[in-house]
């Protein structure tokens, strides 16, 4: 047992949460988002995403985020690109990394992406090296790393086969997605034991949606081991439009609130967090799913 003594969120209810709401968000909404997020002390962050329009019309307004979010400095601001064209909307919007995606389930990558795995890798080789001429880092992301919403079971070898793949094309960090929340510890133990046979274990980061309630004990379990990138949503927001049963990602409350109680650094202030989940949730009209946002809302004023 080797918990880290400092680890780094990644918040993506700008982008994985946003992406999956039925309502359309106002471009003024997610800017205001994005900077209460890091007025609490979030450093990496995932604005928006350069995909289709017609694939997710709630990503259409990426480039006026971004064009209209206040920067500040040591602050990661990051966009998910799905080909080259996605890769020149980050470059021209002025995005700090990209992340680039793939999965370990073939049907998955067909439903969110229209190609294999093997092409979406292909697909992903320019949009690399121009990253590389540009100075633009990378990471990417292994969806359905611990079950699919299409087969019966992912094999970790088949997981550590896209993450070895992606990491050789030059990714800083290989997140391990669990798209539809399905993982329980054990299972992520063994996950990401399989891919740190294979990578680096401190390049791996996990991204776990929380639809089963697992997500938390599946974060301890990952930190148990070493990992210390963690993805999370305020509010618990999020999804995936093309994973059938994909609730949001695990709240990113829960997640500092776990963190805060063992001692480990985050660098996210709880309280700013907190009243960062109601603004957003408040404007969805529901409350937020974090029992720790619930919990702590009558102690913020
Ligand atoms: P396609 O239909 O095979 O591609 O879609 P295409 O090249 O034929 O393009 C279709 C149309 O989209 C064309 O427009 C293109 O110009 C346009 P048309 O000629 O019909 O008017 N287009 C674009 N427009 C803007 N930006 C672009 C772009 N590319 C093409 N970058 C494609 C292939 C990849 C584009 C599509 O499948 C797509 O956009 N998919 C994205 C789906 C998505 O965003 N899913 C959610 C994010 S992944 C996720 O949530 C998982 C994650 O959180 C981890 C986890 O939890 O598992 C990361
Ligand atoms: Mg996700």
């Amino acid at each position: 047992m080797a918990y880290p003594r400092k680890v780094r969120i990644f918040e993506v209810g700008a982008r994985d949460g946003l992406q999956n709401e039925k309502q359309m968000v106002p471009a003024d909404i997610k800017v205001e988002l994005i900077e209460r997020l890091v007025e609490a002390g979030v450093t990496a962050i995932e604005t928006g995403s350069f995909v289709s329009p017609k694939w997710v019309p709630q990503m259409a307004d990426t480039a006026d985020v971004m064009a209209r979010v206040t920067r500040y400095d040591g602050v990661t601001y990051a966009v998910l690109t799905p080909n080259a064209r996605g890769y020149e909307g980050a470059v021209a919007s002025g995005a700090d990394e990209i992340e680039i995606f793939s999965a370990a389930s073939e049907i998955f990558n067909q439903k969110n992406i229209n190609c294999s795995i093997a092409e979406s890798l292909e697909r992903f080789i320019p949009v690399t090296e121009a990253a590389k001429r540009d100075g633009i880092p990378y990471r990417a992301s292994v969806s359905c790393a611990l079950g699919s919403p299409f087969e019966e079971e992912i094999a970790p070898a088949a997981v550590a086969d896209v993450a070895k793949k992606l990491y050789d094309m030059g990714a800083y960090e290989i997140s391990l997605a669990d798209t539809i929340g399905v993982g329980t510890p054990i299972r992520t133990q063994r996950v990401i034991e399989a891919v740190a046979k294979v990578i680096p274990l401190e390049v791996i980061g996990v991204h776990f949606h929380d639809t089963y309630g697992q997500a938390l004990a599946n974060y301890h379990a990952a930190l148990e081991m070493g990992i210390s990138k963690l993805d999370s949503s305020v509010a618990g927001l999020g999804g995936c439009p093309y994973a059938p049963g994909a609730t949001g990602n695990v709240a990113t409350e829960d997640v500092v609130y776990m963190l805060d109680g063992m001692g480990i650094e985050s660098g996210i202030n709880l309280t700013r967090l907190v009243k960062t989940a109601w603004f957003i949730s408040d404007y969805l009209g529901r409350a937020p799913v974090s029992s720790v946002a619930r919990a702590l809302k009558e102690k913020l004023n």
